[in-house]
């Protein structure tokens, strides 16, 4: 999809088909809110070391999307960088109808974003419960229907409250990231590799609970590398390449496109 058409896409996602290529950057101007992230020509990286050109990226409310893309592509990156953990170089990161450019972690999380970082997201010598605690420690109590919730969620964490995190397995662990991150209800949730190194019925349960978080009104900002699953699952699906965008379209067309199946998908 040209980028251009985005934001009349996501007014009218049946209304267009085919995947499109990320050409231009010429958008029109006279833009309705649809978006709860919006992401327009950010440029973004590392110290001196400029890895993101010119990304754009929507997720509405509610919304699920995927960003998919070869090892070393930036998807991570991009993660990072709505989060504030980038040098940020130019464009802009927008949430909720506010500009949150290059804001800190810290203050992002107040404003309804959460992240599941791809590596060390639990706190090993913790326990379950604690790292959850943990994931609320911006409110001066810990939120309990919050708490409720994410036990209903993933019944495991409460059978396993007192366990050290760092004993757990990958699965286990991966879901207690998850669940702490939802422990301030945010309107969208970023996730970075959410099944990476776990068993392929893991690999499952794991995505039907993010499906479940998404029906539950939360919209999802997911990485993959297990690319075809994802592009499955989610509404809509960001190709990335060498730190740009390289198409982007409705998750069903991108799995089912020719030329996204035979250079990133693996035929
Ligand atoms: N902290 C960092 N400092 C310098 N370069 C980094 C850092 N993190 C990632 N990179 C580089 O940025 C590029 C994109 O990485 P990343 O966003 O992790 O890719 P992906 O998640 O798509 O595999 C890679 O070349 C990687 O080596
Ligand atoms: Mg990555």
């Amino acid at each position: 999809m040209k980028y251009e058409f985005v934001e009349t896409f996501l007014l009218a996602p049946r209304a267009l088909c085919g995947p499109r290529l990320a050409t231009s950057h010429s958008r029109t101007p006279e833009v309705v809110r649809v978006s709860l992230l919006e992401v327009r020509d950010l440029d973004a990286g590392y110290g001196e070391l400029q890895i993101l050109t010119d990304v754009d990226l929507d997720v509405a409310d509610e919304e699920y999307v995927t960003i998919v893309g070869p090892n070393g592509a930036g998807k991570s990156t991009v993660m990072k960088s709505v989060f504030g953990l980038t040098t940020h170089m130019g464009g802009t990161v927008t949430f909720a109808d506010e500009d949150i450019t290059a804001t800190k972690p810290e203050d992002v999380i107040h404003k309804g974003l959460g992240y599941v970082p791809q590596n060390d997201n639990v706190f090993a010598e913790l326990n379950v419960e604690e790292n959850l605690e943990m994931g609320a420690y911006i409110l001066d109590e810990v939120p309990q229907d919050a708490l409720r919730m994410v036990y209903d969620r993933f019944p495991i964490l409460e059978e396993r409250k007192d366990q050290k995190a760092g004993t757990m397995s990958g699965g286990q662990q991966q879901m207690l990231a998850m669940g702490r991150a939802l422990m301030l209800d945010p309107d969208l949730l970023l996730l970075d590799e959410p099944s990476a190194g776990l068993a392929p019925d893991l690999v499952d349960e794991m995505f039907d609970k993010i499906d479940e978080i998404n029906e539950a009104g939360t919209a999802v900002l997911m990485v993959e590398q297990n690319a075809k699953e994802a592009l499955r699952r989610c509404d809509r699906g960001y190709v990335l390449v060498n730190g740009q965008n390289r198409y982007v379209d409705e998750g069903d067309k991108l799995l089912n496109d020719e030329d996204v199946r035979q250079d990133f998908l693996g035929g």
